[in-house]
C-alpha cells in the first residue's frame, strides 16, 4: 500500500471533510412510516445479535452493488466496509458518525494500526437516511471496481464484510479508535451469479430434511448431525431445487447446513440427533457422505439446469440421510431451540440427464507438503488429457457449480481449463477463500469440458502460524486441495487428481541437499 507524504494526506483529509459536510444527513421525522419496498434480493445479519442488518443488490450493467444497511438500535454510529481477510486493519469502510451535534457519511479507509482516514474519492455514495420502525436505514452504492489503490476490489466469490459499533460521539473521524469498538466480520458472496431461475416441473413435491427442536449448545461451535430416512419404496427421482428453512431469530446462529446421502451398502442407519462429536454417535455416520444439498449462510434456493437433476431414491441407493448443521454462536447463548435444515424439491418425471460431481484437485498424500512458515505456498493438481479423453462422453460434459475445498491454512483456490496447451478459461476462482465458508456456488457461465481437456486445481496456503510442515491428509489440521464440480451428464469418473510422484520427490531433495 502507497503511504501518501503527509501534505498529501492533509490535502485529502480535508477534501474529504468537505464532502462529508455536504453529506450531512437530515435523518427525516419519518418515525412511523412503513418500511420502503424492498428491492433487494440478498440480505443478511452482520453482527452475532442481529442489530446490523445488510441487504443488497448487483447491477452487473453498472458494475456496482446497492446496500442497505439497517441499524436496529442506533448509538453515536456505525463502520461498514469490505477488507482482504475480515480485519479491521487495511479496511475499506464507510462510516456514519455524529460530533454530538450533527451525522456525517464518508467513505473512509484504515491503515494498518486501525486508524482511520477520510478518502479523497468519496466512492461509498449515500443515497438515502430514514427512520424506519425497524431502526435507521442507510441506502448507499459502491462500484465494484473504484480505481483508487486504497480501496477494496469487489469480485467474484469472498467478500469478507466487517462492522464496528461505535457507541459515543468523536469530534472527527480520525478520532475513531477502532480497537475500543465492538466490531466483527461476516463473509458473504456479494456477485452472486445473475442467473435466470429454472420453471420446476409440475409434478414437483417437496420433502423438509430438518432436525426437530435441537437445544443448541452454549459453545461457538456445533456441528449437529441427524439421520432421518426416505420413506419405504420411494422411486428414483431427481432433486431439480433446494433451498434453506431457517427458524425465525435464528438468522445469525446458523452458519451452514448439509444434506448427505449414506453409503447404499449400509443395511441400516440408526436414530441420532445430537453433536456429530458426541461419543454417542453411531459410527456408520461416518458412512454418509454423498452430498445432496449444502447451504451457507447468505446463499439462496440452488436450482439444477433445466435438462438435468441430482438423482436419489430407487434401487441402488441408501435410504438414509444425514443432515448436518453447522451452529456458530459467539455469544455462547443458553436455550435457543432450533428446526433449521433443508428442503429438497424433486420431481419423478426424471430429467434427461443425471447430475453428477466431480472431485478436482490434489490426492490427499503426505507428499503433498506445505512447509511451515509460508504466507503464500501455491499447489496444484491436474485432471489431465488423458483422463478426460478416456472418461468424458465425446459431447464433453457441462459444469454449472462448484464448491471449494481446503482445511484451515487454505487461503485461495481456483480452477482453470486448459485446451491444446493453453489457458481459455476460468472454472471458479475465489481470491478470498476462507474454509470457514464453503458453499456450492452456481457459476456465473456454464464451463463445457471436452475429451482432451485438462482441469488445473490451484490452492494458495498460509503457514505462517506453523512450526512444522503441514501435509495432505482427512485431519483438521492436514491439507487438501479440492474443487467439487457440478455437472451433466453423469460419467463413471468420480475423482479426477494428481499427486507428486515420490520418486521425482526424492530426486529432488537429493538435488537440493547437495
Ligand atoms: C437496487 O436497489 C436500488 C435502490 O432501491 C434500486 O434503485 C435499483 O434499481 C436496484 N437495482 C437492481 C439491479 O435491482
Ligand atoms: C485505542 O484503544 C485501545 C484499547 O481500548 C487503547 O489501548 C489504545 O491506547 C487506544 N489508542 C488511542 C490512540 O487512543
Amino acid at each position: 500500500m502507497q503511504v501518501p507524504s503527509p501534505s498529501a494526506r492533509e490535502a485529502a483529509s480535508m477534501y474529504g471533510t468537505a464532502v462529508a459536510v455536504f453529506l450531512v444527513i437530515l435523518v427525516a421525522a419519518l418515525q412511523g412510516s412503513a418500511p420502503p419496498e424492498s428491492p433487494f434480493p440478498y440480505r443478511i445479519p452482520l453482527d452475532p445479535e442481529g442489530t446490523l442488518e445488510l441487504s443488497w443488490n448487483v447491477s452487473y450493467t453498472r458494475e456496482l452493488v446497492h446496500f442497505q444497511l439497517l441499524v436496529r438500535e442506533l448509538k453515536a454510529g456505525v463502520l461498514f466496509g469490505m477488507s482482504d481477510r475480515g480485519q479491521l486493519e487495511d479496511a475499506d469502510l464507510a462510516v456514519l458518525w455524529t460530533d454530538g451535534d450533527k451525522a456525517y457519511f464518508g467513505d473512509a479507509w484504515s491503515d494498518q494500526r486501525g486508524q482511520l482516514h477520510l478518502d479523497p474519492q468519496q466512492d461509498y455514495q449515500l443515497l438515502r437516511a430514514q427512520r424506519t420502525p425497524a431502526g435507521l436505514s442507510l441506502l448507499f452504492k459502491r462500484p465494484f471496481s473504484t480505481c483508487d489503490p486504497r480501496d477494496y476490489l469487489i469480485e467474484d466469490g469472498t467478500v469478507h464484510l466487517v462492522y464496528g459499533i461505535l457507541e459515543q460521539p468523536f469530534a472527527s473521524l480520525e478520532a475513531i479508535n477502532t480497537s475500543a469498538l465492538q466490531t466483527g466480520l461476516q463473509r458473504v458472496q456479494l456477485l452472486k451469479p445473475d442467473i435466470s431461475v429454472p420453471a420446476l416441473p409440475p409434478d414437483t413435491r417437496t420433502m423438509e430434511v430438518r432436525a426437530p427442536d435441537v437445544l443448541v449448545p452454549g459453545q461457538e461451535t456445533t456441528y449437529w448431525c441427524y439421520v432421518t430416512e426416505l420413506p419405504g419404496g420411494f422411486s428414483r427421482h431427481h432433486i431439480v431445487m433446494y433451498e434453506p428453512i431457517v427458524t425465525e431469530g435464528n438468522e445469525a446462529l446458523v452458519h451452514h447446513m448439509e444434506v448427505f446421502q449414506c453409503a447404499a451398502e449400509l443395511e441400516s442407519v440408526p436414530q441420532f440427533s445430537g453433536p456429530c462429536d458426541s461419543k454417542m454417535k453411531p459410527a456408520r455416520l461416518n458412512h454418509c457422505r454423498h452430498v445432496l444439498a449444502a447451504w451457507a449462510l447468505g446463499a439462496k434456493a440452488f436450482y439444477y439446469p433445466e435438462e438435468a437433476g441430482l438423482a436419489f431414491g430407487g434401487a441402488g441407493s441408501s435410504r438414509f440421510l444425514r443432515l448436518e448443521v453447522h451452529y456458530h454462536n459467539p455469544l455462547r447463548m443458553q436455550g435457543r431451540r432450533d428446526s433449521s435444515g433443508i428442503r429438497l424439491y424433486y420431481t419423478a418425471t426424471l430429467r434427461r440427464f443425471d447430475a453428477g460431481i466431480m472431485e478436482l484437485g490434489l490426492v490427499y498424500t503426505p507428499v503433498m507438503a506445505i512447509p511451515p512458515q509460508e504466507e503464500a505456498f501455491v499447489l496444484t493438481g491436474y485432471c489431465t488429457d488423458k483422463c478426460t479423453q478416456l472418461a468424458l462422453p465425446p459431447s464433453g460434459i457441462h459444469i454449472f457449480a462448484s464448491q471449494l475445498h481446503t482445511h484451515l491454512t487454505g487461503r485461495k483456490v481456483i480452477t482453470v481449463l486448459a485446451r491444446g496447451g493453453r489457458e481459455r478459461e476460468v472454472v471458479n476462482r475465489d481470491d478470498h477463500y476462507s474454509p470457514h465458508f464453503q458453499e456450492i456456488r452456481m457459476l456465473k457461465k456454464v464451463v463445457s469440458v471436452h475429451p482432451g481437456d485438462v482441469l488445473i486445481t490451484s490452492c494458495t496456503y498460509n503457514t505462517g502460524d506453523r512450526k512444522l510442515a503441514t501435509v495432505g491428509g482427512f485431519g483438521i489440521l492436514e491439507e487438501m486441495c479440492v474443487n467439487y464440480v457440478h455437472y451433466y451428464p453423469q460419467t463413471q469418473l468420480e475423482l479426477c487428481k494428481s499427486s507428486v510422484d515420490p520418486g521425482f520427490l526424492q530426486k529432488y531433495f537429493h538435488l537440493v541437499n547437495r
